[in-house]
């Protein structure tokens, strides 16, 4: 940060912001290799809250790429600047009172646990969709992990990038058994037994 910069305090605060929508700000920070249903279980989550009455945003790291990251590409370095950069607008965006869902691979632990540490205590919930590499490349929706085969696409993760599973996650979510509304409900149930929640939610119906 550049020198001669003060922090200006204003009138409307974050716990204005919140309270007008009467809600608790918190980040649902989803990470998991691509294809592990990360954007699929966030979208459907982001869904059902906003039917509920929740004030909320899903950071999407596909959609961020085409614009505030569109300059980022995915080595190393890149990488954890797309982190920070979503980190500190998901920071933002808790300071006006959303409740904000993350959906990035975040490949590396030290990235995720700095976005962690920008948040106020209790409003970082991180969320492993865990789903392993052979169900992701049987999935291949976007044909990446055939291109990243071909040597077509370099740095791919899972397959020459790593990816650090979290060790600690607020929630595991066993994406290549569970279905998409299965996961949702298991995301429900523990933000509800977190308080992070009001009372009195409906659970999504399962198709059999
Ligand atoms: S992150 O590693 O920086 O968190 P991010 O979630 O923003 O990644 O973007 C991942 C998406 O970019 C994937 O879902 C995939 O569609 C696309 N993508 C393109 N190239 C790669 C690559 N080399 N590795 C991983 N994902 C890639």
């Amino acid at each position: 940060m550049s020198g001669n910069i003060v922090w200006h305090s204003h009138p409307v605060n974050s716990r204005d912001r919140a309270a007008q929508k009467s809600q608790a700000p918190l980040v649902i920070w989803f990470t998991g290799l691509s294809a592990s249903g990360k954007s699929t279980i966030a979208g459907a989550l982001e869904q059902i809250l906003t039917q509920q009455g929740y004030h909320t945003y899903l950071l999407d790291g596909d959609n961020v790429r085409h614009g505030l990251c569109g300059d980022l590409g995915f080595g190393d370095a890149d990488r954890s600047e797309n982190i920070r950069r979503v980190g500190e607008v998901a920071k933002l965006m808790t300071d006006a009172g959303l409740i904000t869902l993350a959906a990035f691979i975040s490949p590396f632990e030290q990235d995720r646990k700095i976005v962690r540490d920008i948040l106020p205590e209790g409003q970082f919930v991180e969320v492993f969709v865990d789903a392993t590499l052979a169900v992701c490349r049987e999935r291949d929706p976007k044909q990446l992990y055939a291109k990243a085969d071909r040597g077509e696409i370099k740095c791919f993760t899972g397959i020459d990038s790593p990816y650090e599973a979290p060790r600690n996650p607020e929630v595991r979510i066993d994406a290549g058994r569970l279905s998409v509304a299965e996961a949702v409900n298991q995301l429900l149930a523990y933000l509800h037994a977190s308080g992070a929640l009001k009372a009195g939610y409906q659970p999504l119906t399962i198709a059999s």
